[in-house]
């Protein structure tokens, strides 16, 4: 029986619910502040709320990623909305979205009677590809939305090329992949438009925020009349007339203020997590049923979490029996099953059957199936057999070690071999 504390830390979400570990494991927070941040933040304060703080993020944050154009957000859901308000589709056209994501990249295409259509992963990878991408592919499908799941991107080359075939949108979520690569190219310029969070427990944690960067100059014009201007236009002698639906979705000043402050010492936080977490790999390949995360050659992870799977064959207990064992020794871990999102949004599959619009037919083209089991089988056996926890650059040698000795005990005391 839960205590009345212990239900109150499940509801809350975000820093407030983060699990300090028993051994001493650093947690996430309080994160380390970039050391201008207090001076932005006054920047803001001396100038009486007319700073220029959000243009001059943008202006880093589009340039970083050899961008033309950002829009910054008070999150990645925000921004997805913004971009979803301005696509000008229409009710029932398909976006086809990775099937492990999070609910902020439905929230948006939903409000705009858009249907998603989840596609498979790549074994082993927690990544959808060109392969598993095309067989969703209708004549209504008008984007595809990927993730970098927990900071490893995509292959974007196929995906772009089956996207321009088709005369598809590709959005790349860097969300959980800031500062990853794929060929040398910094996540956030692999695909037509990419949309980032700076909630504060990802890698580039500000005090929430997000952004939306892009090329297209009329697709940012319209992002921005309809998602700050909230559709309006300037006529002489009248005032605002709101021609579109608009809606409101600008970043605060503060929250500009410290993403760019954090932004500053991005870099070498997220070498230290590529080091700490390639040295956990090493020091647990070997080990009986535990199978480290394959990041190929031509790729870069940026370690958002740290993740590996295990063969359930080997061991005498569950995969997620075996990530509580390994909680209780002191590893913040557990297995995200949620993230699976036609298993997590379960809505989605009561709308097909009650035929709730967008899905009844027509506008929509087909009935969608929205069963984990049959639409993402990779997707499901895949989390069902991974344990994660978040990383954080605080993690030093002495960390990853005690961090082998616990997952090595644990994992020898419920091996089917000992
Ligand atoms: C992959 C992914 N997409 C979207 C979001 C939503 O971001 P935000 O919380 O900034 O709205 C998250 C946040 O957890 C995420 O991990």
């Amino acid at each position: 029986m839960k205590t009345g504390n212990e239900k109150l830390k499940d509801a809350k979400y975000g820093s407030a619910s983060q699990i300090v570990s028993s051994v001493g494991l650093p947690s996430v927070f309080p994160r380390e502040m970039g050391p201008n941040t207090m001076k932005y933040l006054q920047e803001v304060v001396d100038s009486g709320l007319s700073s220029d703080m959000n243009s001059r993020f943008e202006k880093i944050l589009a340039e970083a990623h050899g961008r033309k154009y950002c829009m910054l957000t008070p999150g990645c859901t925000n921004a997805l909305f913004a971009l979803f308000t301005a696509l000008d589709f229409q009710p029932g056209d398909e976006i086809i979205v990775s099937p492990i994501a999070d609910y902020g990249d439905l929230c948006g295409l939903l409000f705009e009677n858009y249907i998603p259509v989840f596609c498979d992963t790549e074994p082993g990878t927690g990544l959808i590809s060109a392969r598993t991408i095309e067989s969703c592919i209708t004549e209504r499908t008008k984007a595809i939305l990927a993730v970098n799941f927990f900071g490893l991107p995509c292959d974007f080359d196929p995906i772009m090329e089956l996207a321009k075939k088709h005369n598809i949108l590709v959005i790349e979520d860097v969300c959980q992949s800031i500062l990853a690569t794929y060929n040398g190219r910094l996540s956030g310029s692999l695909a037509d438009i990419a949309v980032f969070s700076f909630d504060p427990e990802k890698t580039l944690g500000g005090d929430t925020g997000g952004a939306i960067v892009m090329d297209d100059e009329d697709l940012y014009n319209t992002i921005v009349n309809r998602a700050q201007a909230r559709g309006a236009k300037d006529f002489p002698g009248f005032g605002r007339k709101h021609l579109y639906r608009g809606i409101a979705m600008r970043a605060p000043q503060c929250t500009a203020a410290t993403c760019m402050a954090n932004w500053e010492i991005l870099p070498p936080q997220v070498e230290n997590r590529r080091k700490m977490a390639r040295l956990l790999d090493e020091k647990i390949t070997g080990i009986e049923g535990v199978i480290p995360y394959h990041v190929p050659e031509h790729k870069e992870h940026s370690y958002w979490m740290y993740g590996f799977s295990v063969d359930p064959d080997k061991f005498t207990i569950t995969p997620a029996d075996l990530a509580n064992e390994l909680n209780k020794a002191g590893i913040p871990c557990g297995q995200g099953k949620y993230y699976v999102l036609p298993a997590g949004v379960p809505f989605l599959a009561e709308n097909v059957e009650n035929m709730v619009y967008p899905y009844n037919m027509p506008v929509a083209s087909r009935k969608i199936d929205y069963d984990a089991n049959n639409v993402c089988p990779e997707a499901v056996n895949f989390m069902d057999n991974w344990i994660r926890w978040l990383w954080t650059e605080k993690y030093t040698v002495q960390h990853v070690e005690l961090m082998e000795t616990i997952i090595r005990e644990v994992c020898g005391r419920y091996s089917k071999q000992s």
